[in-house]
């Protein structure tokens, strides 16, 4: 596969964590498929299916402070020509109430697949090193 397609999904990656950040529910529920499943801390060791739980934190009222994350050393692992693991450290920028701006860290692993020709995600992990 192409280093073309592999700059691609890290782009998609990007793509879903900027729109968790700007709340932007229309742009992740055209990434993701309806039956994403999913791992993170949120869901408290318990698999987390579909995307009703993920549009709750999308529709909470923005505290307005800036956030960002940045998708470090990124790998993508093509599974065939329609399935692709994607995985990275998420660092992530928060100013905070007091103005500081802590980075936290994330270890993200994120599955697509081509479903009738567009690049979905369809599963991923999140954990929080040493937690
Ligand atoms: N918590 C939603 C996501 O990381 O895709």
């Amino acid at each position: 596969m192409s280093q073309e397609t592999e700059s691609h999904l890290v782009s998609l990656c990007q793509q879903v964590l900027d729109s968790i950040h700007t709340q932007d529910w229309e742009t992740y529920a055209s990434l993701c498929h309806p039956t994403l499943s999913a791992f993170e801390p949120e869901g408290r060791g318990h698999l987390i299916e579909g995307l009703p739980f993920h549009k709750f934190y999308f529709e909470l009222e923005s505290n307005g402070r800036a956030v960002r994350s940045t998708i470090s050393s990124p790998k993508v692992r093509m599974l065939g020509d329609d399935a692709a693991v994607v995985t990275y450290t998420r660092l992530t920028q928060r100013v905070q109430a007091d103005g500081s701006v802590p980075t936290g860290v994330a270890e993200e692993t994120r599955i697509w697949q081509k479903i009738d020709g567009e690049w979905r995600h369809v599963h991923f992990h999140r954990s929080i090193p040493g937690a």
